[in-house]
């Protein structure tokens, strides 16, 4: 029995399906079904009778203490987060409610069950707290890529509450004796993510017609990992993961935006051609740039691979030709997602950047 919270966003709804596929174990799924929680996402499982959807937000301690005592689990994995950078520009008070206080309200339930617990049911439980490469801040052209050890400098709110929220884990840890493991992980892409994440935006919007924006010069650097290899991670760490320990995620797949778009333009090209035979690439558009956009991520990932034999699957080139058939195979899906308060998130946060876009 593992408790996911989060399980219907992008990430925590792959893991949902990865682990009730390569595990026995009952996945007890606690979301509280923000805009990026969609139920859609849980389709494959839902009649799987190891899966148990509970509504409810993480930062209640009563209603997570009630989950814990009644069902035991022997891990807690939190994916529960807000996870979009620009909204956290727009509006930092949601990430500090969610990312930081209710992080703070699952923390004191879970050391409460845990304190509660004996023998081996003691010894064998896990809090596994998961993060992003981000809380490190930006890094030069040439720099070496972040290691566990490299010092938190989070320059967005949402990398800012990314940091506070691993800060109180590892606290728990420290303080109280609490067995966490933190796992900091670079850009995910794959499928079930909600389109305004940079890959499924520039794939929905090619496939509608309209332009892609990209922030500023399009040079900066992310270092992208399919969203499985993410979730073979994760089990990794929860598996043979040492409690006090972080764990850096990434398979040092480093692109621009402009040549990540560039591929995605192309491998449509291939597949879906436009009526008019142009490239999609016609379709990119430069607009105003993120506020404190951080130049590059990239990860060091030789800890999780050397101490914990971790190996990622997919090359960037094959999760992206995965990735592009899924979004143009589940249109349905797209067109669930991007209703009305989709459409308004775009009007507000690109309506400001180019008439254009
Ligand atoms: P997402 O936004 O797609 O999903 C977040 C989920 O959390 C949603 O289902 C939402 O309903 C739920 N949620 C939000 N607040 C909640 C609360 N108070 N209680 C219960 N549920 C709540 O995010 P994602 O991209 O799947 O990211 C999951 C986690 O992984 C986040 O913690 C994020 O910081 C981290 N992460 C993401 C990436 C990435 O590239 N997407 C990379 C590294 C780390
Ligand atoms: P995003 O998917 O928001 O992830 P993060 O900001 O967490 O890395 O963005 C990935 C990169 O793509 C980032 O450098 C910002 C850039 N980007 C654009 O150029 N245009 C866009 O419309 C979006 C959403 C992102």
């Amino acid at each position: 029995m593992v408790l996911i919270t989060g399980g219907a966003g992008f990430i925590g709804s792959n893991l949902v399906q990865y682990w009730l596929e390569t595990t026995n174990d009952v996945v007890i799924n606690v979301d509280v079904l923000t805009y990026a929680g969609n139920m859609r996402n849980l389709a494959a499982v839902m009649g799987n009778q190891r899966h148990i959807f509970l509504r409810g937000d993480i930062g209640e301690t009563g209603l997570i203490s009630q989950v814990l005592t009644k069902y035991r689990p022997r891990a807690i994995i939190n994916l529960a987060a807000e996870s979009h950078v620009d909204r956290s520009i727009h509006d930092p008070d949601a990430f500090i409610k969610t990312n930081v206080v209710a992080t703070l309200g699952l923390l004191k339930a879970a050391l409460a069950y845990w304190d509660a617990l004996a023998g081996s049911e003691k010894d064998q439980f896990r809090f596994l707290h998961v993060s992003t490469d981000e809380v490190y801040g930006s890094l030069d052209e040439s720099a070496p890529a972040f290691r566990e050890t490299t010092a938190y400098a989070p320059n967005s709110p949402y990398a800012a509450s990314k940091a506070a929220s691993d800060h109180l884990v590892r606290s728990y840890h420290h303080t109280y004796g609490l067995p966490v493991l933190t796992t900091n992980c670079s850009n995910n892409y794959g499928p079930y993510q909600f389109p305004e994440k940079f890959v499924p935006l520039v794939i929905h919007r090619a496939l509608s017609g309209k332009p892609l924006p990209i922030y500023g010069d399009g040079r900066n650097v992310r270092d992208w990992l399919h969203v499985s290899d993410h979730c073979v991670a994760i089990r990794c760490v929860l598996e043979r993961g040492q409690p006090g320990e972080v764990y850096n995620i990434g398979a040092s797949n480093e692109r621009t935006n402009l040549e990540v778009a560039h591929r995605l333009c192309d491998i449509l090209d291939e597949g879906k051609p436009r009526r008019d035979g142009k490239s999609y690439r016609e379709q990119i558009t430069f607009v105003k740039d993120r506020p404190g956009h951080d130049r590059r991520y990239a990860i060091d990932a030789s800890k999780i691979r050397c101490e914990l034999g971790w190996k990622f699957k997919e090359t960037f080139e094959s999760g992206l030709r995965k990735t592009v058939r899924w979004y143009f195979e589940n249109r349905e899906w797209v067109a669930n997602v991007t209703g009305h308060g989709y459409r308004d998130w775009i009007a507000l946060h690109y309506g400001e950047r180019a008439s254009s876009a």
